[in-house]
């Protein structure tokens, strides 16, 4: 992948693959419109037929969602990527599957079923209606998900991590701060209105050990949260949780919880990657939540 020649669609997801230390493309994500001498693209948390129209008018080769298009039938089964997380963590992974397995396996029939039925309510811009407009217009086109998210998981680990390695007393009201070092998360407050909070818990409060539970598809359901609370894991960190989800923990609760919010949290996994790319000679236009650290337009954030 070079500056004059060019990159294909399948290298642009190769080097995601490969920053994120993937072996093959994670089921939910792909090349839907291959393309070749790729130079300028549109990175975007989701596209539709509006954006790809808008990419063809203002000369861009290429779209970059990040959120599964098209059909994806499998991409369902990412979500299992929870049983081996909790490893990462020195939970069981045989008690995972046994505590919240019934509840996540439930979940991946109905994604499956979802991706079967493709009505366009129930899954807006995850119809084929993209690719075949992305086809029709000449605009190359495909969505890396996962290995984005594990990017970003990454970083905001390493976050938690650090602060909890400096002072194992370090209080929630500590993690939130370190959170708030990261540009994402200072710009998706400032410029999108979309804060990183504490949704459960006291700032004062010792966090104990704590995970970024992200990278399986989708935020943790409710029995995901509550197996790291009952494991020893006292702060779980997620993008975002449903709302019927949060009102059950909010009401019950095990542990603390910190949303990061969702463009932010998605955007730790988009500043490497994007600054991958412009590496590599890429021009790169960053919308809709894909939060650009590097070029803004932000409003004096
Ligand atoms: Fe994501
Ligand atoms: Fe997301």
């Amino acid at each position: 992948m070079g500056t004059t020649e060019g990159a294909t669609t399948e290298e642009l997801l190769q080097l995601a693959n490969e920053l994120a230390g993937l072996d093959e493309t994670p089921r939910d994500s792909g090349v839907h419109v291959p393309g070749t001498s790729i130079r300028r693209v549109i990175f975007a948390l989701d596209a539709n037929v509006g954006l790809l129209v808008l990419a063809k008018q203002l000369g861009y080769d290429a779209v970059i969602a990040h959120h599964p298009c098209a059909t994806l039938l499998e991409q369902g089964t990412v979500y299992r990527e929870h049983y081996r997380l909790v490893t990462r963590f020195g939970l069981s992974e045989a008690e995972a599957r046994a505590e919240f397995g019934p509840a996540l396996e439930r979940t991946v029939r109905r994604l499956r079923n979802r991706r079967l039925r493709s009505l366009y309510y129930e899954s807006p811009n995850q119809t084929f209606l993209e690719v075949d407009a992305a086809r029709a217009l000449g605009v190359a086109f495909l969505n890396i998900h996962n290995a984005c998210d594990e990017l970003g998981r990454r970083v905001g680990q390493a976050q938690l991590d650090a602060v909890l390695a400096r002072d194992p007393a370090a209080t929630l009201g500590d993690l939130v701060a370190a959170m708030y070092e990261l540009p994402e998360t200072r710009l998706a407050r400032d410029h999108y209105d979309m804060p990183l909070e504490l949704a459960i818990g006291d700032p004062t409060a010792p966090a104990g050990r704590a995970a970024f539970v992200h990278g399986c598809l989708s935020a943790p359901e409710e029995a995901i949260v509550r197996f790291y609370w009952r494991h020893g894991i006292s702060t779980v960190m997620a993008l975002h949780a449903a709302f019927e989800d949060l009102e059950r923990l909010q009401a019950r609760p095990e542990g603390a919880l910190i949303l990061t919010g969702h463009y932010a949290g998605d955007s730790y996994g988009f500043t490497p990657f994007v600054r991958a790319l412009r590496a590599r000679g890429l021009e790169v236009l960053c919308m809709g939540g894909a939060i650009d650290v590097d070029r803004g337009p932000w409003d004096g954030a």
